[in-house]
């Protein structure tokens, strides 16, 4: 069994309800974040992170995302013909990104199901887990500062993010305490799936980062399906707790929940603000507006 995490799987095999209608034809991952898909963030990511292998779990009417990331013939061609070298180098440079492989959740079943539909292709070595909606600003990359400490701890390790006040109940959040010798460290006794703000066990939300043990495959194949038929990741994972290390790793960045219109718009305006084309221009746009 290989101890380095090479591969990530990131579920998109969703209906993705809460764009719609931009997500009844489109999937929610080729949604554009200034000029990029929200998936293409995750998977630079993910390659920075030393990952060699990408497995998408994709869904019915999820071809779009199949199609981005290869080679585009016609397009190229044509960019070739008129001399957009520029323009063809970002084309060539999606194909060229990533060894990625595609498995189909046939139903979403949820997040565990889609998990455990990448098991094959995962075999049985560490793993990340990327879910595409969750874009992450962050100078080291986010999963990159996660299979760090994977390394130097030996055990799973979940993204969290600190949420104050109510706003706590739309996550799945950590039991535990802080560990003693690095404040960004937790050590997970327990979990609970958007509990109650008065119920929550900590101010420690999950986010769409993780990476897991292949035991979990096991577990997630003995997991009940929950609330709506869905298996939970999370049930997975709390399985996994009784059994080996389990670690919340607050992470140095920003995330944002592209799935979620108001996410998108604070990250289309955050990552616009930043590139260097017309960061500028934008800045003064929004200066100019009678807010
Ligand atoms: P979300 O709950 O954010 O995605 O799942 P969703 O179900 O597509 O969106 P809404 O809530 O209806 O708007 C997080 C990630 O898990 C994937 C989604 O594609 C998304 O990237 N997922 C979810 C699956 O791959 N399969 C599922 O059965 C459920």
């Amino acid at each position: 069994m290989s101890k380095r995490v090479r591969k990530a799987v990131f579920p998109a095999g969703g209906l993705g309800t809460r764009f719609l209608p931009a997500t009844k034809v489109i999937p929610k991952e080729m949604l554009a974040l200034v000029d990029k898909p929200i998936i293409q963030y995750g998977v630079e990511e993910a390659v920075a992170s030393g990952i060699e292998h990408i497995i998408i779990v994709t869904g019915r009417g999820k071809g779009a995302m199949e199609d981005h990331f290869d080679h585009s013939f016609e397009l190229d061609a044509t960019l070739e013909r008129r001399g957009k070298s520029e323009l063809l180098a970002v084309s060539r440079g999606v194909s060229s990104l990533a060894h990625i492989s595609y498995v189909r959740q046939k139903e979403p079943k949820g997040l565990g199901h889609a998990v455990l539909c990448a098991k094959e292709l995962v075999g049985d070595e560490p793993f990340a887990v990327i879910l595409p909606d969750d874009v992450i600003d962050a100078e080291v990359p986010c999963l990159k500062q996660m299979i760090d400490v994977f390394n130097q701890r030996g055990g799973s390790v979940l993204a969290t993010q600190t949420v104050e006040g109510p706003g706590i109940s739309a996550y799945g959040v950590l039991a535990g305490s802080q560990d003693a010798s690095d404040s960004r460290i937790y050590n997970c006794t327990g979990m609970v799936e958007k509990p109650r703000f008065e119920d929550a066990p900590s101010k420690q939300a999950i986010i769409g980062r993780y990476v897991l043990t292949p035991r979990i495959f096991a577990l997630l194949e003995q997991t009940t399906p929950g609330a709506g038929g869905e298996i939970q990741l999370t049930d997975g994972i709390k399985a996994l707790l009784k059994e080996e290390k389990v670690f919340g790793y607050t992470f140095e960045g920003k995330r944002f929940d592209a799935g979620d219109k108001f996410g998108m718009l604070q990250a289309m305006v955050e990552f616009a603000l930043k590139r260097p084309e017309f960061g500028d221009k934008f800045r003064a746009y929004l200066k100019s507006l009678p807010l």
